[in-house]
């Protein structure tokens, strides 16, 4: 597969010029809007909830990929769904009954993933894959943008990318934290689908080429 696909994290947007940074994504070539949601238990940061997401909603023209960093996040999936999630991915240390918030989550209609933390090796995915429409490996630790990437990562990918085409799957790598050019073409390498970026983007002088570059990143 060679279209990456992208998902600039609003994390890094300036919250003060919102609409300005979402019609930004809207003209790039980026594919999704990231959307990440933190609970102060789950992760020690808190972001924006759903107010937020619903104004952020109404401006995008590309569907939200809603990132939950909260515990017990079953109790909130149809109220995201309603607010525009079109995917909804769930931390597997956050989830007892993970098979049944991944049921939920694709009855609502939206496009469920399992997210792993750096530590979670990617052998406990191995029940859950066939359901998955995606599967989000951290590469930093979750709660804060702005962070080193986790060189260990990129053997992670490897082994899911092996995971998913030894069972013939159709299931989206996607990553999330300290993505950059450099890191981007690495990772695909490995077998990333969808690459996650927060402050190489915002951060950038020039974000619409942030993304292009990104982009523009072909698997060799
Ligand atoms: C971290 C979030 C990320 C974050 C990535 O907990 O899940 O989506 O915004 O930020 P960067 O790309 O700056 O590492
Ligand atoms: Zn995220």
């Amino acid at each position: 597969m060679s279209n990456i696909l992208i998902a600039p994290s609003v994390l890094a947007a300036d919250f003060a010029n919102l609409q300005r940074d979402i019609e930004m994504v809207n003209n790039s070539q980026a594919d999704w809007f990231h959307i990440d949601v933190m609970d102060g238990h789950f992760v020690p940061n808190i972001s924006f909830g759903m107010p937020v997401i619903e104004a952020i909603n109404r401006h995008a023209t590309k569907p939200l990929d809603v990132h939950l960093m909260i515990e017990k996040p079953e109790r909130y999936l149809e109220e995201f769904k309603r607010i525009g999630a079109a995917n909804i991915t769930v931390h597997y240390e956050a989830c007892t009954h993970l098979h049944r918030t991944i049921q939920q989550i694709k009855d609502l209609g939206c496009l469920a993933g399992v997210v792993l933390n750096p530590a979670t090796p990617v052998s406990v995915v191995e029940e859950i894959l066939p359901d998955c429409g995606m599967i989000l490996l951290m590469s930093v630790n979750p709660g804060y943008g702005g962070q080193k990437f986790i060189e260990s990562t990129y053997e992670k990918v490897r082994k899911l990318r092996k995971m998913i085409d030894e069972r013939g799957l159709t299931t989206l790598i996607e990553i999330d934290g300290g993505v950059n050019q450099e890191t981007g073409q690495k990772l695909v390498d490995a077998g990333a689908d969808v690459l996650i970026a927060g402050s190489y983007v915002f951060g950038n002088s020039n974000p619409l080429e942030a993304i292009a570059g990104l982009k523009n990143i072909k698997r060799v």
